[in-house]
């Protein structure tokens, strides 16, 4: 019984690729059909018809967004991460003044509803990827940039089911194609819901499931820039250390980083990411540009975990 992952389904390298699935706006109206080819100037022709963009919101200003996120760094294994961080104040800051578009506060507000994996990911992101700009980017833009993505990289999944997004049990192949839906949906509804105010942010969702080596999804091409490599590390560290409802524990944060070392390894990543994360994980905070990494692997993965198990596969 050969077993295919979501990756091994999409092992595509098209930069144009098709819409297995529609995309709908919130109000339910169709902004691409399925069968369309996404394209550069499908992305700008749904720019132009953007219904005139809300102002952005600073996250220090939504009450209860900027409770969750104070929240969010007290998680394990963030807590821990974070303790004793000297430039606490300083991220806070940059996340408090990070200006986020009414539809990316009003998605977050729909996963907390309904989706509690997806609104703490998107979360954690947000920290992990505004600490990383403060430490990592020295201009004010990249700072700005860089912590504005974390939060909005997963928006497309409010086209997937509730029922898919929180399944315990093995997807359909139907359902992987859904979930790697988000990417393209993502992609589409900034452009819709932001216009040109975020571009990144577009480009962000679009190919935050990358990889360098073109092995990722949804077009299999490596990702265009560096931040979105940043975000898309960001993305599977807390994928692998905070729950998730396919397996009976989140890993562990040394077998996560041999993880990903592993990745980098295989070249999906750039290695300054990997030293940044592991340098957060040690007491003295060295500097990331230092780090060297083990290639021993002795993490322990939790004992069930379905990620990428498709049903049809095992009833083969
Ligand atoms: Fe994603
Ligand atoms: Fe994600």
């Amino acid at each position: 019984m050969s077993k295919t992952t979501r990756k091994d389904i999409h092992l595509t390298r098209d930069p144009n690729p098709v819409f297995s699935f529609a995309v709908h706006d919130i109000a339910g109206r169709k902004i691409v059909k399925k069968g369309e080819q996404l394209t550069p100037q499908l992305l700008s022709e749904i720019r132009r018809t953007t219904p005139k963009p809300k102002p952005f919101i600073a996250v220090c200003k939504d009450v209860a967004l900027w409770k969750d996120i104070h929240e969010a760094i007290h998680h394990p294994p963030y807590k821990e991460l974070f303790r004793e961080l000297q430039k606490e104040e300083e991220l806070m800051g940059i996340m408090g003044e990070t200006k986020l578009s009414p539809f990316v506060i009003q998605v977050l507000s729909y996963f907390k509803e309904l989706d509690t994996y997806t609104y703490w990911h998107s979360l954690h992101v947000f920290v992990l990827t505004a600490y990383m700009s403060l430490q990592m980017l020295s201009w004010p833009q990249g700072k700005n940039l860089i912590s504005v993505l974390g939060p909005l990289h997963d928006v497309g999944k409010i086209e997937v089911p509730i029922e898919v997004l929180r399944k315990e049990t093995p997807i359909t192949r139907d359902e992987g194609r859904c979930l790697r839906h988000h990417a393209l949906a993502g992609a589409v509804l900034l452009s819709y819901y932001e216009g040109s105010e975020n571009l990144s942010g577009s480009l962000v969702a679009l190919d935050h499931h990358e990889r360098r080596d073109g092995s990722g999804y949804p077009r299999g091409v490596p990702p265009s820039d560096f931040i979105v490599e940043i975000v898309a590390l960001c993305d599977i560290y807390d994928a692998l250390v905070s729950p998730r409802p396919y397996r009976n524990r989140p890993f562990d944060t040394r077998t996560a980083l041999e993880v990903i070392t592993k990745m980098v390894l295989e070249g999906k990543f750039s290695p300054e990411i990997l030293q940044f994360l592991i340098s957060l994980h040690r007491s003295d905070k060295p500097d990331y540009r230092e780090v060297k990494f083990s290639t021993t692997f002795r993490g322990v993965p939790p004992e069930k975990n379905l990620y990428g198990t498709i049903l049809e596969d095992l009833n083969s």
